[in-house]
């Protein structure tokens, strides 16, 4: 069986290391030494101000919702993770769907400012498959109309633009590391913000709102465990290597599937990509629906992510958005994980090839 994803698990030895040092400390959670190890180093590594390491990447999105006016309205994509606009949802928030632009498949800044009202309060988007948003564009609207800005990272750890971790932009960046992604920590997420207001406010939210025996504000459980931490410190220096491996598996990707009529995204200039991802958008829902049944009897498992465009999901009554609609309808995620043999490949090529 060929999954879509599998996760990287790193030498039992070197995580065994880590398991002592929790043996011997007894303290498993409630931000402890790997906990705080891990969250240095990924600051380090990200070069940014602050990241609380918390339990999941939805968590990170809804503590970094919580820092908003309640019911306000926030600006989003339709083509992501429905954990983007549930997140919104769940905190008692309204998301606006704007539409996305047919290259790195992001949401298009030229959609977002019609859509600005005296209740909006953020614009909420998603670094699609890794690719970074128009951070440039979406920075300037929100200025000139006061709106916060979050970026949904979880495909983004690693992925760079002019020279910066794309993590780094925003007023707040989330991102997941659950076993799926490139990088990793059984479950777990980072929340990263460069203002120091709003670090001090989401440490709250993160631990029941409280420091010590005080109680300051309203809170939530998004603390990650030592056990998680140590899983995320065994694979951070493997970072170069992941992206590495993962970008010689896209590369033969593109050259086997070359001539046939299937688009990739296209990054904004200046991104140097993570490889989080190979997606391919097929060129009818129709053909996209009989290579994965196709490939599905033959014990290879793909992905529509994303589908279905969240605007059309029925506990939103969302904006019409066409080219949303039309990706989400013919997005296929193809096997991408580390240990993904070339041989495969080839067989998953093969028989992609025989549906055109
Ligand atoms: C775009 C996006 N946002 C949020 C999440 C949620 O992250 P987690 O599974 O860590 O809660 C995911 C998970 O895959 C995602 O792809």
């Amino acid at each position: 069986m060929i999954n879509v994803t599998q996760p990287f698990l790193p030498a039992f030895e070197t995580y065994e290391k880590y398991l002592k040092q929790i043996w011997q400390r007894k303290w498993l959670t409630n931000n402890g030494p790997l906990v705080q190890e891990l969250e240095e180093k990924l600051k380090n590594y990200l070069g940014v101000k602050h990241l609380l390491y918390v339990n999941n990447g939805t968590i990170a999105l809804q503590i970094a919702i919580k820092t908003l006016p309640e019911n306000c309205e926030i600006i989003t994509t339709p083509f992501s993770y429905v954990a983007t606009s549930n997140s919104i949802l769940w905190q008692g928030c309204k998301p606006i769907f704007a539409d996305i632009k047919n290259t790195d498949f992001n949401i298009d800044p030229e959609k977002i400012t019609a859509l600005i009202n005296e209740n909006t309060s953020a614009i909420l988007a998603t670094h699609v498959y890794g690719n970074p948003c128009d951070v440039y564009a979406i920075e300037k609207i929100a200025r000139e109309h006061s709106l916060r800005v979050i970026y949904d990272g979880a495909h983004a750890f690693g992925a760079e633009l002019n020279g910066k971790q794309v993590l780094s932009f925003g007023d707040i960046a989330t991102c997941s590391f659950h076993a799926t992604k490139l990088f990793h920590t059984i479950e777990g997420g980072a929340i990263i913000t460069n203002d120091d207001e709003l670090a001090k406010k989401m440490t709250l939210f993160r631990q029941f709102g409280h420091v010590g025996d005080d109680y300051f504000s309203i809170g939530i459980n998004g603390k990650g465990s030592e056990f998680h931490a140590a899983m995320g410190l065994c694979l951070l220096p493997m970072m170069k290597e992941f992206i590495e491996k993962r970008k010689g598996i896209s590369q033969l990707y593109d050259q086997l599937l070359k001539g046939l009529p299937v688009q990739k995204p296209i990054a904004v200039n200046g991104t140097v990509y993570n490889y989080s991802y190979h997606p391919v958008i097929i060129d009818s829902e129709e053909r996209l629906l009989r290579i994965q049944a196709l490939l599905r009897k033959n014990n290879i498992n793909t992905r529509r992510y994303f589908y279905p465009s969240l605007n059309n999901l029925p506990h939103y009554k969302g904006e019409i958005c066409p080219t949303a609609e039309s990706v989400s309808a013919r997005a296929l995620a193809l096997p991408m994980y580390y240990d993904l043999e070339q041989a495969d490949i080839k067989i998953i090529c093969d028989l992609i090839k025989t549906c055109f």
